[in-house]
């Protein structure tokens, strides 16, 4: 995808008259997500302009929100930054400013340092911390009064991951009229683990708020209901929640306070359902086939030494991803001989992540110490075993590196789903290349003609690894095929499509089912 460059602080949208419902925009359809779809590039002259950020989310929703019109609010991802309502590309970017001290305790803490790894099965010790969660409880506030100052009558809202929990239960509390979609796009962890939460009731509750909750893999609605039994001590059925004719913490105000309790309104149903993110399949596939980017893929694999194999890890640099596990596995295969730098070769591009959260800048320093370690023993004065790259990379960079790869490594611990393991797949018009792939990432249940792998299992690791070096051309083929015809039926569009159809005709009011 091109990136694309859009004029900055440019014309609000809204006529600035309430309507009926108290809102000001008069939007149908409102996308609310933690970040903007846009990033912030700023000119040696210091002129700032706004580029269309490459992630899938905007790919899918672009589309939709060019029928319809519609809103994005969203955070511009630096502390301070206020930004005026601006037109992109048919669509209203609406910014939520955070100050430093909020970054600090709603971004890198309780998004970042509580939820994040509590929901990725406690790989690291989840922080539990009062101010943080104040600070969640706020800036959730003021992402659902953005939303509301935009939501025109009876508009449908569509609100997306962990950082915003609370707002469909906060939106609910002041606009009845709207029709209310969530989407977690990370695993919704076991009970046991949930309830480690102290905030684990008004969590629930805020998402309760929703009309219809969209999660990755069946195991994650799964656990979402068991939360919904045991923190909120609702009824559910199947997949529909019961939620009561009561007063209900909507996650305003401080936990077990008593006060700003908000009336969910009558008795009614909520839904929740599967619903696993995909990628532009069609769109990859045409970047993969592009000559510039075939020259490149083969200049890339020139500037290797030619190797038999090349292995390519591509991740955000985070401890979900089993970077580790991965380097382990190799580290050994070279130790051992099974391997040689001068048949493979390992490129491991680890895109800077959240920087400033301690656990991100421990696993820097343990990743870049073991791949030192690797070339230590291993590099020759040509030729280093392991390519290491801290950056992030255009599309285009990435479709090259893909199709330049022999092996995809896609090794997390946990993930909801993983797009870089579909991107990979869909890169690969030639059916050639092989996916090793963890069995904890949501993309496991859809691409399961990948060498599944369990992280975990060092020894299963370097035994996939070995497989995939030594694959028969026609067993690669036959595996590709397959996981090409998957991704191909089930892309972003359809996703967002399936979801939103769903959300048109989730439950209403209703009669709550029959208790548990
Ligand atoms: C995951 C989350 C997203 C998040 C992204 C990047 O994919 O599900 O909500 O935006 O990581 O993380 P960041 O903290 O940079 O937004």
């Amino acid at each position: 995808m091109c990136a694309q460059t859009i004029a900055g602080n440019g014309s609000p949208a809204v006529d600035g008259r309430p309507d009926e419902n108290g809102g000001t925009g008069g939007q149908g359809f409102v996308v609310v997500a933690n970040r903007l779809p846009v990033e912030r590039l700023e000119a040696a002259d210091g002129a700032v302009r706004w580029q269309r950020s490459p992630g899938g989310l905007v790919i899918a929703l672009a589309p939709v929100m060019r029928q319809r019109g519609g809103a994005w609010v969203g955070w511009p991802g630096s502390a301070g930054e206020v930004l005026e309502p601006f037109d992109s590309d048919g669509m209203l970017l609406v910014g939520v400013a955070l100050s430093a001290p909020e970054v600090a305790a709603f971004y890198q803490g309780f998004c970042n340092a509580t939820l994040w790894p509590l929901y990725h099965d406690v790989i690291v010790p989840p922080e539990f911390h009062r101010t943080w969660w104040e600070s969640y409880l706020a800036v959730n506030a003021r992402f659902a009064a953005a939303v509301v100052g935009q939501a025109g009558a009876g508009a449908s809202v569509w609100v997306h991951d962990y950082q915003l929990q609370l707002v469909p239960a906060m939106l609910r509390r002041s606009r009845p009229d709207l029709r209310i979609g969530f989407f977690n796009h990370i695993p919704f962890p076991g009970y046991e683990l949930f309830a480690q939460l102290p905030w684990r009731r008004q969590i629930v509750e805020g998402l309760l708020g929703a009309d219809l909750i969209g999660f990755q893999r069946q195991g994650d609605v799964s656990n979402f209901l068991r939360a919904c039994r045991r923190a909120a001590k609702l009824p559910t059925r199947g997949a529909v929640i019961g939620v009561a004719d009561r007063e209900q913490a909507a996650g305003a105000g401080p936990p077990r306070s008593g006060r700003a309790l908000a009336r969910v309104g009558e008795a009614r149903n909520v839904r929740a359902g599967t619903f696993p993110i995909s990628i532009d399949a069609a769109e990859l596939d045409a970047l993969a086939r592009r000559p510039d980017v075939r020259a490149r893929a083969r200049e890339i694999r020139s500037a290797l030494g030619d190797p038999r194999v090349v292995l390519l890890g591509a991740d955000r640099l985070d401890y979900t991803k089993g970077i580790l596990h991965r380097l382990a596995a190799y580290g050994e295969l070279l130790d051992s001989g099974q391997l040689t730098p001068s048949e493979a070769v390992l490129v491991q591009a680890a895109g800077p992540s959240r920087e400033r959260v301690d656990q991100y800048m421990r696993l820097r320093e343990e990743v870049e110490a073991v791949v030192g370690r690797i070339n230590g023993n291993h590099a020759t004065l040509s030729r280093p075993a392991v390519h290491y790259l801290h950056h992030s990379y255009p599309r285009e960079e990435m479709a090259a590196l893909y199709v330049a790869a022999d092996v995809m490594l896609v090794t997390p611990l946990r993930d909801g789903m993983n797009l870089v393991a579909k991107e990979y797949v869909a890169c690969h018009f030639d059916e050639r290349g092989t996916l090793i792939l963890s069995e904890f990432t949501g993309a496991a249940d859809e691409l399961g003609s990948a060498l599944l792998v369990n992280p975990h299992d060092i020894e299963g690791v370097k035994e996939a690894i070995v497989r995939a070096v030594r694959i028969s051309p026609r067993e690669a083929q036959r595996r590709m095929r397959s996981m090409r015809k998957r991704i191909r039926e089930h892309d972003v569009h359809r996703w967002a499509t399936s979801f939103l159809d769903a959300l048109a005709t989730a439950p209403g009011p209703a009669e709550p089912p029959a208790g548990p």
